[in-house]
C-alpha cells in the first residue's frame, strides 16, 4: 500500500522524507530580503531629544540629530528605507505645519537627504499628527450641527503636503488619511509642480482598527473627539477593500498598502492575487507591541516570532514590509547568513 508523504514533496511514496537543513534551505518557496523593509521613524522638534515610547519599547520621537545618527545605525545593518511621521511643535484646526516649507517633515527629508543620498525616504501624508483635532482631515459643521471631516476640504491640504514632501527630497509620498479622491489630487499636483518621479504608495485598504493605539501616542494623533470609522474600513469587510485598492490604482497609486498587517493577511493574500501590483503591508504599533510585551515577559522566543511574523507577511503576498522591527529583521538575516 502506497503511503503519502507529508513532507514539502507531495509524492506518492513509501518511505518519509527525512527533511535535513540543506533539503529545507533550498526548497524554502518565500524569504525576506532586507531591502524589503521599510524602518518608520518619528521625527520632533530640538536636539538630543529621544523620548522612549512606553508602549513600543525600543522606539523613541527623534529630534533630527539623533534621527540622522539611528538611520545611521539602521542603514549599517542593512536597512534602506524609512518612513517618516513629523510631530510639530504647535497644531492648527488647518493643520499648518502639515504643509510648511519649514515644517519637521520637510526639515528632517532635507537632512536625511543630504546625509544619506542612496537611502530611499518615505514620507507620511496624513493630517492627523498636525491638527489640533486630531483628526485626518479639515473639520467642518455640517446641515445638523455636527462636526465631521470635510472629505472634499481635506484634499487640497493632502496634496499641498505632499507636494511640500517632495520638494523637501521624499522619493515616496505615503498618504495614510482615506480620504476619497486623495491619490488622484495628489498625483495631479505633483505632477503640476514638476514632480513626477515621485513615487505615491497609497495607505488603500487601511482598517479602523484598535491595533493603532500605542502609535496614537507616539505620534500624538489620537483624535480628540470621534474616531475614524467614517473614513477607515470596517475589519469585517473584505470586498470594499478590494474596491478600495482597485480605486487608489485607477487615480494612480504606485503601490498599495494593506494596514494592519498580521490581522488582515487574507486581505494581504487577496489584494496580491487579484491586482498583482507592488503591494504594501504595514505591521503596525500594537502587532509589534504585542510581541514586544510577551518577549518582556520571556512567554516567546522575540526573535522567533519576530522573524515568522515577518516571513508570513512576505508569503501572504507583501513586496514592501514596514515595520518597527526592521533594523531587527536585518540583524537577525546578518546573523544567519553566517
Ligand atoms: C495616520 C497614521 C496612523 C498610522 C499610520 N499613519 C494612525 C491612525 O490612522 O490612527 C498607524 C501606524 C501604527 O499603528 O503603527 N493616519
Amino acid at each position: 500500500m502506497k503511503s503519502v508523504s507529508s513532507g514539502m514533496f507531495p509524492f506518492y511514496r513509501p518511505r518519509r522524507l527525512r527533511r535535513t537543513p540543506a533539503l529545507i534551505s533550498t526548497f524554502k518557496q518565500t524569504s525576506l530580503r532586507k531591502e524589503q523593509l521599510v524602518l518608520p521613524f518619528f521625527v520632533t522638534e530640538g536636539t538630543q531629544k529621544r523620548t522612549p515610547v512606553n508602549s513600543m519599547p525600543g522606539v523613541h520621537q527623534l529630534s533630527i540629530d539623533e534621527l540622522l545618527t539611528e538611520t545611521s545605525a539602521a542603514v549599517k545593518t542593512g536597512v534602506q528605507s524609512i518612513l517618516l511621521f513629523g510631530i510639530p511643535s504647535k497644531k492648527d484646526e488647518l493643520a499648518s505645519e502639515a504643509y510648511a516649507a519649514n515644517g519637521i517633515t520637510q526639515k528632517a527629508v532635507r537632512a536625511l537627504k543630504k546625509e544619506f543620498p542612496d537611502i530611499i525616504i518615505m514620507t507620511d501624508v496624513c493630517l492627523c499628527e498636525y491638527t489640533s483635532h486630531g483628526h485626518c482631515g479639515v473639520i467642518k459643521k455640517d446641515k445638523q450641527g455636527q462636526f465631521v471631516v470635510d472629505n472634499d476640504e481635506s484634499l487640497e491640504f493632502l496634496a499641498k503636503t505632499a507636494v511640500s514632501h517632495a520638494d523637501a527630497g521624499a522619493d515616496v509620498v505615503a498618504p495614510s488619511d482615506m480620504m476619497d479622491g486623495r491619490v488622484k489630487a495628489i498625483r495631479t499636483e505633483l505632477d503640476k509642480a514638476g514632480f513626477n518621479q515621485t513615487i505615491i504608495m497609497s495607505y488603500a485598504a487601511k482598517y479602523a482598527s484598535a491595533f493603532y493605539g500605542p502609535f496614537r501616542e507616539a505620534a500624538e494623533s489620537a483624535p480628540k473627539f470621534g474616531n475614524r470609522r467614517a473614513y477607515q474600513m470596517e475589519s469585517a469587510n473584505t470586498d470594499e477593500a478590494l474596491r478600495e485598492v482597485a480605486m487608489d490604482i485607477e487615480e494612480g497609486a504606485d503601490i498599495v498598502m494593506v494596514k494592519p498587517g498580521l490581522a488582515y493577511l487574507d486581505i494581504l493574500h487577496q489584494v496580491k492575487r487579484t491586482f498583482r501590483y507592488p503591494t504594501a503591508v504595514y505591521m503596525v504599533s500594537g502587532e509589534y507591541a504585542m510581541i514586544k510585551a510577551a518577549a518582556e515577559k520571556g512567554w516567546i522566543n522575540e526573535e522567533q516570532i519576530m522573524m515568522e511574523s515577518h516571513l508570513s507577511m512576505a508569503r501572504a503576498g507583501a513586496d514592501i514590509i514596514i515595520s518597527y522591527a526592521a533594523k531587527e529583521i536585518c540583524n537577525s538575516l546578518n546573523k544567519n547568513m553566517q
